[in-house]
């Protein structure tokens, strides 16, 4: 072969040769094969001194030529593999390069064995599983859900439950008042009143939401929690549809080995009233009534005050505490931890 050939040849070889090249050990590779001291291009002017005289200009022009495009080949593929890194897998990843609009202009190789970025997938927080889980015991019950605000006068929640004016509920030391009256809602019975208000009867409603006390925050105890109110307002109703509905909406949320049993109480908006108590066995076989909310008739009183006939209908009434069920159902032994948001309580759940 010609040398002149020879040279075109070498320079296609390492044309075909440089776009393989993706990494610093095949770039020195290419280095060495063509650029090198001893490597083709070297060689090939080694040769320029055999060449008959009128051939050498020609020829050098050439050979320079070639010499030059290879040594542009290898400072290109240099800088395009300062960009590269290996990852962990050991393949090759090419980060891509952002022109000025913001597109890529390389190709992007990516190790499909590289570990990926782990993806944190949130959740409802406990109290709100609770909530979900129910709401969705009482709906299959046929119950309705109300809210109501959380901020409420004192018709709702005192004057309209049968809470007079002397009740020591009443006191500012035992609420959140923000006027003389106005105040954070005690109690989700405020909603009772206004589901009453706004229809019916008959009503089967159960009501969810946060309550506000000014109690001393401890393992038990928060100056905010959450009720779920339940309501139903018919002819007919007596305390023995109480009693069941609460023990069935107890077995299908707790499960069906727990016993209920109503405690005789006092409440200003019922007559009778009762506490609800729920027998629960504990993993080392013994058992344990555990208090769970209060209950009873609704006070004639009260069904006056939204001009229901208490002659003619009769309803029963419920207030459970949510974060006592959630804890006894989970187990958990801090209402605090309810409210940190320390996710590594919360993503328990
Ligand atoms: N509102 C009561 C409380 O917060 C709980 C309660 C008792 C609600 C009896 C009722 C009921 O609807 O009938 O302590």
């Amino acid at each position: 072969m010609g040398l002149t050939e020879e040279l075109r040849e070498l320079k296609a070889q390492a044309q075909a040769l440089i776009d393989k090249v993706a990494d610093a050990e095949k770039l020195e590779e290419f280095r060495i094969k063509f650029l090198g001291a001893k490597g083709a291009i070297k060689q090939a002017m080694q040769r320029l001194k055999e060449v008959p005289r009128e051939h050498k200009p020609a020829l050098g022009k050439l050979a320079n030529e070639v010499q030059d495009a290879v040594q542009q080949m290898y400072e290109q593929a240099k800088e395009a593999v300062a960009r590269t890194y290996t990852g962990a897998g050991g393949g090759t990843v090419r980060t891509p390069t952002a022109s000025g609009s913001g597109t890529f202009t390389d190709p992007v190789y990516t190790d499909v064995t590289l570990p990926g970025t782990p993806v944190t997938i949130g959740r409802p927080h406990i109290l709100t599983q609770t909530i979900y889980e129910i709401t969705d015991v009482f709906a299959r019950m046929g119950f309705d859900v109300a809210y109501g605000p959380e901020v409420e006068d004192e018709w709702h929640n005192f004057i309209a439950l049968n809470i007079p004016e002397s009740h020591p509920a009443r006191d500012v030391l035992e609420n959140f008042y923000i006027t003389p009256t106005m105040l954070l809602r005690s109690q989700t019975s405020t909603i009772q009143t206004r589901v009453m208000e706004a229809g019916g009867p008959p009503v089967r409603v159960i009501a969810v939401g946060r309550v506000y006390r000014p109690d001393t925050v401890d393992a038990r105890h928060s100056f905010m929690f959450h009720q779920v109110e339940g309501l139903y307002v018919d002819r007919g109703v007596t305390m023995a549809d109480l009693k069941t509905c609460l023990d069935q909406f107890c077995k299908a949320y707790f499960g069906h080995d727990v016993r209920t049993r109503l405690r005789p109480s006092f409440f200003p908006f019922t007559e009778p009233s009762a506490e609800v108590d729920l027998l629960f066995h504990k993993a080392d076989g013994a058992t344990q009534w555990v208090e769970m909310g209060g209950c009873g008739m609704v006070d004639p009183n009260v069904l006056e005050a939204v001009k229901y006939d208490p002659e003619e209908y009769t309803g029963f009434a419920f207030g459970l505490g949510i974060e006592r069920m959630a804890m006894r159902k989970h187990g958990i032994p801090d209402i605090r931890l309810l409210f940190e948001n320390d996710v590594r309580s919360l993503a328990q759940f």
